[in-house]
């Protein structure tokens, strides 16, 4: 078997219980049984990176840099969160651009490809992830790496005139079509990513999975994140009754408890959120008392101003909320600004009548999966999910909502509130349908096999030198301003 390197900008902490983010979740289970080498960032900074520190464990080496400080600046809290995050999000009045940062993201890249090019070896498997990474498949190829060289998006592409306001639209997308796969998260994702790649390089598609450029044939794939469905279910069974869920549980009394659980990011619509719960106890008098909202925002990117920002909005919004509608021995909004144990999470989530996932939009999403695993399936909890969330394209029991829209949201919560047992097993049952057979372990296996057949498939272009059809240039060019290179 072909050693797998999975190549990421954040690798796990090995230290750390609660893991925040979907990429760290879904990629352990498969290096796990794989085993691999995983090479990123090692989450310090340091004046002078001294090169790669291995940390060797059972089943998986990890290889990891620092990064200096004007690289964590401009590459990491810069051009990666806070100018691709919010534009491949859909949310450009988010973005903040500056030339510095664009020259360092392109340099920071090249350093970890001169850094993890000596640890290849001949057979290897190389799969890169995400957005901080986008010119890595070419700078690859150009120091000399043949291998197999796959790349997974886990947020969302936009449609092309959002993606060409990036700097550096163009070169982004040619050097990742320098992969032999790009896996995205929905259907929409690699449509999107296709029309951009037509209409800024003039690449052609052939059906609904190749794309033609240079002379050089990528495929393109859907492989919708998973999580481990059942392992998750056990996990809630588990923690039914810790002592974590005891103490929430003995808190609430005989209220129903609504739930949010996310980073503390503004593309997962937590202030519309907190205005829909506002609006909902404004208009119904007599939930006061009877319910209670968690909200779990764990704190991340605090570097980023806009995160800042939303920090400071949300702790605004809060107290408005409890100075508002809180009772002397009622408080309808808890707020807690930092991650919890996955354990404790899937305890509380079991515990909740209603779960709150409603990002502004969302690759995939892995809470709104495992708010379902969670759930007790003589009792289950409603879940309001995000239209704009990947996952609501499998989890349509879910009450599908518009994010931007909180008196929709309210009036869904609502209804969630109000539903019958009945009906709330009969989504609940829809929905576990559509996860029970999925596994985070068959995403990253189906992603690799992919991977190998589409290299195959390319080099046997290659070697019976078929020609590439000739294809239509582009209808109109784009009208936004961009940079050349
Ligand atoms: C999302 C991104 C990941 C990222 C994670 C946590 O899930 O897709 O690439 O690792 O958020 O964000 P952070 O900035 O802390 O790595």
């Amino acid at each position: 078997m072909n050693r797998l390197v999975v190549v990421s900008n954040r690798v796990p902490d090995l230290t750390a219980s609660a893991q925040a983010g979907g990429l760290a979740v879904a990629l352990g289970a498969l290096m796990q049984r794989r085993g691999g080498m995983w090479f990123g960032w090692s989450g310090h900074i340091s004046a002078a990176p001294a090169g790669v520190a291995l940390t060797r464990t059972e089943h998986v080496d990890y290889a990891t840099i620092d990064l200096t400080a004007d690289e964590h600046e401009s590459y990491y809290n810069g051009f990666s969160n806070a100018v691709l995050w919010p534009v491949l999000h859909t949310l450009p009045d988010l973005m903040h651009a500056d030339r510095h940062c664009a020259e360092v993201y392109h340099a920071t890249n090249a350093r970890m490809a001169d850094a993890l090019v000596p640890l290849l070896r001949p057979n290897d498997l190389v799969w890169v992830h995400d957005y901080h990474l986008l010119p890595l498949p070419a700078l690859l190829r150009a120091r000399g790496v043949h291998a197999p060289i796959g790349f997974f998006l886990h947020v969302p592409f936009p449609a092309p005139d959002v993606f060409s306001i990036v700097p550096d639209a163009r070169r982004l997308l040619r050097d990742m079509l320098a992969a032999d796969m790009i896996g995205f998260q929905t259907p929409g994702d690699r449509d999107n990513f296709a029309a951009a790649a037509h209409r800024l390089l003039g690449a052609a598609r052939l059906g609904e999975s190749t794309l033609v450029h240079g002379g050089n044939r990528v495929r393109l794939g859907v492989f919708p994140v998973e999580i481990d469905p059942r392992g998750f279910a056990e996990l809630a069974r588990q923690n039914a009754d810790s002592a974590a869920t005891q103490r929430l549980r003995a808190s609430l009394g005989d209220q129903r408890l609504l739930l949010g659980a996310d980073r503390l990011d503004p593309t997962k619509g937590l202030v519309q959120r907190l205005a829909a719960y506002r609006g909902l106890l404004a208009n119904h008098p007599e939930l006061r008392g009877q319910v209670t909202m968690l909200q779990i925002a764990a704190a991340s990117r605090q570097d980023v101003a806009t995160y800042r920002d939303l920090r400071a909005a949300l702790e605004r919004q809060a107290g408005a909320i409890n100075a508002e509608s809180g009772e002397p021995d009622w408080t309808p909004l808890r707020v807690v600004a930092r991650a919890v144990p996955r354990g404790t999470m899937a305890g509380y989530m079991r515990l909740s009548r209603v779960g709150l996932v409603t990002p502004l939009r969302d690759g995939m999403n892995l809470v709104a999966k495992e708010f379902v695993a969670a759930q007790d399936p003589q009792d289950p909890g409603v879940l309001v999910l995000s239209r704009y969330a990947g996952a609501a394209r499998q989890l349509t029991g879910a009450l599908l909502v518009n994010p931007h829209d909180p008196e929709e949201m309210a009036q869904a919560i609502g209804m969630a509130l109000d539903m019958t047992q009945d009906e709330r097993q009969d989504r609940w049952h829809s929905m576990w349908r559509a996860i029970e057979g999925t596994s985070a372990l068959a995403w990253g296996r189906g992603f690799v096999a992919a991977l190998i057949n589409a290299n195959r498939s390319r080099l046997d272009h290659a070697a019976a030198n078929d020609p590439i059809p000739m294809l239509p240039a582009p209808a109109e060019p784009i009208s936004l301003p961009l940079a050349l290179h």
